[in-house]
């Protein structure tokens, strides 16, 4: 089936307050007469949410930078699956807090697995899932560690990597941004939530004036069935 709704994504530093902004969206599309889907990375549907535990749970075992990048692309897979797919074919609007950026900037940068290496697995995964719009909340490294330290829960596997981790990631981020001025924007975070969320309404607002138009030409054009001839035994 086509797709026909619009998909949103917020992501950034750790502390940047995506998660209540994200929800803020939520509820401002909504008054503008969407039907929306909030939901997160990594989590969103029971087998992503117990990848989160595993992965950023009180006991999360040891893992290299590839099984946790695997980890999160199984988490991804499930939630298209389940959730951004069925919404965006029956033209909701998906806002997701995070989604491929968090793995470009984290594992990619962060954890220095190269973007290459993130790309293939999002071509595999995401394919023509893409995000419509991504805001990015930017954080300066010092600040986001500050923050989630100040943060009651214990230490999560990201934050005790410190603040080199945060640099590559933060860096990561404004990569991304640079890459793909079309979708992306950077949102400056560490300001109050109902100034950075003015601002994301914003540009929100601004996508939804011309967006569908300058999107187009990024969706692949659906191939009519008969012209399509597969070899006997081409799967
Ligand atoms: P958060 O959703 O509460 O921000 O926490 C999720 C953590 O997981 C955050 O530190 C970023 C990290 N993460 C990755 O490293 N890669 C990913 O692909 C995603 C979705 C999250």
């Amino acid at each position: 089936m086509r797709r026909r709704g619009i998909f949103i994504t917020l992501d950034g530093m750790d502390g940047s307050g995506k998660s209540t902004q994200a929800r803020l969206l939520g509820e401002f599309l909504r008054a503008r007469g969407y039907r929306v889907v909030t939901t997160r990375e990594p989590g969103g549907t029971p087998l992503g949410e117990a990848i989160r535990r595993v992965l950023l749970g009180r006991r999360a075992p040891r893992a290299s930078a590839l099984a946790e990048l695997a980890l999160m692309y199984a988490a991804r897979a499930q939630h298209i699956e389940e959730v951004v797919r069925p919404a965006l074919e029956r033209g909701q609007a998906v806002v997701s807090d995070r989604y491929h950026d968090a793995s470009m900037a984290y594992q990619g940068y962060g954890r220095g697995l190269g973007a290459a290496t993130v790309r293939a697995f999002d071509r595999i995964v995401c394919r023509d899932w893409q995000p419509d719009l991504t805001l990015i909340l930017d954080l300066e490294p010092e600040e986001s560690l500050r923050r989630v330290r100040g943060r009651k829960q214990r230490r999560s596997r990201f934050e005790a990597a410190g603040l080199p981790f945060l640099k590559r990631v933060r860096a990561g981020y404004r990569a991304i941004a640079r890459r793909e001025p079309e979708r992306v924007i950077l949102v400056r975070a560490g300001r109050s939530v109902a100034e950075v969320q003015r601002d994301i309404r914003a540009h929100v607002e601004r996508f939804l004036h011309n967006g569908r138009r300058r999107r187009a030409p990024r969706r692949r054009q659906p191939v009519p069935s008969a012209t399509v001839t597969l070899p006997m035994g081409a799967f």
